[in-house]
């Protein structure tokens, strides 16, 4: 079974984690928390990430994701980890750090 590695920053940190060829992004979720998620519909944003590296080994752009991105303005490297599936190495980049934190006031 082909194996993918995902490389993920996140503020001071960065974890290397291994996911089956062909899952989506956020099947890393069992082994990393670096990545939020909320909707899986592209609907909310939160799962966004920016792609240093291996862009092309990611699932093309959806016209949901586009719709999405488009009306976000984000920049052309940024991605929904819930729309993309994986299939090759890629190192991610999320904004904020994970041991900010979240609850509002
Ligand atoms: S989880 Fe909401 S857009 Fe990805």
């Amino acid at each position: 079974m082909a194996e993918s590695r995902v490389e993920i920053q996140r503020g001071p940190k960065t974890e290397d984690i291994p996911i089956r060829t062909g899952l989506g992004l956020l099947a890393i979720q069992k082994k990393s928390e670096l990545i939020e998620y909320d909707c899986k519909e592209a609907d909310c944003g939160i799962c966004l990430v920016r792609v240093l590296k291996g862009a092309d080994n990611l699932s093309p752009v959806t016209t949901r994701e586009a719709d999405f991105l488009k009306a976000m303005r984000c920049d052309a490297d940024e991605r929904l980890a819930c729309q993309a599936r994986v299939f090759g190495d890629v190192s991610l980049k999320v904004e904020g750090d994970p041991d900010d934190d979240w609850d509002v006031p």
